[in-house]
């Protein structure tokens, strides 16, 4: 194989690289997002005879952060030396038979809330309706009133323990909404803890603004309560947010009962003219147009989609084919966690040549998960993705769903070197042990950060 070193690297004293050896298996997700059948190809080097000592099995190299070549290590060590990087400067990681990984990619949480909903889930046992607890007061409005009253030391500390556990799952970067303020004040301390979060690391966080995620307790009460709110949203919200500059990207929870597809085009639309780039909960519930207004708006991604209508899947399948793909972020747990029937149709949005990611939607009330391996488990019993898929939908496709395909997701030359170490000798065992801590390391921005 061809190795592709960057060449230079003549940094003055200590240790800038990192090297990972004795990888039964390096999936590199290499080649950009994907989607149709090559969802299914995850672009791994595979060691010879199931001999991870073997000089052909794969290395990974990194340096100064970034990932500097993934080979064979019989030809990398002699390609690191002959493009000026003298191995002496590499820490060595053993992979001891593991899978090396990109670092996994979350594009859909909601971080930042106070309190906690168990009760919900007894109310839905028997029988109660999501947007049925919504209405009565309870779901997002009682999450809401709980993280209005939360101090900032409360949510930061929060934040802290939620992204450790995404950690510890393999996780190193994750979006991270807003929406459990719902006025001006609490949506931007929720959207500064989450900059706040990502300076400290060593996860990357990229905050939301989800203003628009229900109609707050003091709009409510007025008979014209949800338009009101748009108008609030659109104009002070949204002004603030802008002004904050913390947010990188606006959603709305586009659904019939909360805010129409009218609605969320023109919260989306002033939102983009302010820079923030659009992405929708769509189509979680009942077809709402969520899936017609992502195509239709260029939105980064729809999320949810499990029930769009069948006119929805066609206008995110011709954008796909107009190359103005609009990622399908799907959130099987929440599915599950709601104990609701119908998932999204990922083989029709697969066949139609719909790029798929996965995520968690870590949340109180739908999906109490922070784990990606769990959702993987999830989507392949219950969307029917292979391992593989599930693998692409939670790296270079997630990465894509945040813009970042450029940046985060693959192993190659000039990324993040974001990866981890998995105790599994093949990424078609993550989801095949639910509930097992398999990951052994993980490495952010070349650094060891776990294990
Ligand atoms: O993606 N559906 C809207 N938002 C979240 C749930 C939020 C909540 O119930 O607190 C979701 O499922
Ligand atoms: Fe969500």
């Amino acid at each position: 194989m061809g190795l592709r070193v960057i060449q230079g690297g003549r940094a003055p004293e200590g240790p800038s690289g990192l090297l990972i050896e004795g990888a039964a298996e390096v999936v590199t997700m290499a080649g950009g997002p994907r989607s149709g059948t090559a969802l299914n190809d995850p672009s791994a080097l595979v060691a010879p005879a199931d001999d991870f000592r073997d000089p052909e099995a794969p290395a990974v190299a990194c340096w100064d952060g970034r990932v500097l070549a993934v080979g064979p290590r019989h030809e990398l060590l002699p390609a690191l030396e002959a493009s000026g990087y003298p191995l002496e400067r590499f820490a060595r990681l053993d992979a001891a038979g593991g899978t090396v990984t990109p670092g996994l990619v979350d594009p859909h949480t909601h971080l930042l809330f106070g309190g906690s909903r168990e009760e919900e889930l007894v109310l839905r046992q028997r029988g109660a309706g999501y947007l049925e607890i919504l209405a009565a007061g309870g779901g997002i409005l009682s999450t809401v009133e709980a993280t209005r009253a939360a101090s900032p030391d409360e949510l930061l500390e929060h934040g802290r323990r939620w992204l450790a556990e995404m950690l510890a799952h393999g996780t190193t970067t994750v979006e991270a909404k807003s929406g459990y303020g719902l006025d001006l004040a609490t949506e931007l301390r929720l959207l500064e803890i989450a900059h706040q979060l990502g300076e400290e690391g060593p996860i990357d966080v990229l905050p939301t603004w989800l203003g628009a995620h229900a109609v707050p307790p003091e709009f409510r009460a007025r008979p014209d309560g949800t338009e009101a709110y748009v108008r609030h949203l659109l104009e002070e919200q949204l002004p603030g947010v802008a002004a904050q500059g913390r947010a990188r990207f606006a959603d709305v929870f586009c659904e019939a009962g909360v805010f129409s597809a009218e609605q969320s085009r023109r919260i989306l639309e002033e939102a983009a003219r302010l820079g923030l780039q659009p992405r929708l909960h769509a189509d979680e519930l009942a077809p709402s147009g969520g899936a017609e207004l992502a195509a239709e708006l260029g939105a980064l991604s729809a999320d949810h989609l499990a029930t769009p209508s069948p006119e929805g899947v066609e206008a995110l399948a011709r954008a796909a084919a107009d190359d103005h793909p609009v990622v399908a972020v799907l959130l099987p747990a929440t599915t599950w966690f709601l104990m609701h029937d119908h998932y999204a149709p990922a083989r029709t949005l697969i066949d139609g040549g719909v790029p798929v990611a996965l995520a968690t939607d870590f949340n109180p009330g739908t999906s109490p998960t922070a784990s990606l391996p769990l959702v993987m488990t999830v989507a392949c019993l219950m969307l029917k993705l292979t391992p593989s898929e599930a693998l692409a939908a939670c790296t270079v496709n997630a990465a894509a769903a945040l813009g970042l395909a450029e940046e985060i997701g693959s192993l190659e030359t000039g990324r993040a070197a974001d990866l981890v170490v998995w105790g599994v000798p093949t990424h078609r065992q993550i989801p095949y042990w639910p509930g097992a801590s398999l990951v052994r390391t993980v490495v952010k921005g070349g650094r060891v950060v776990l294990g």
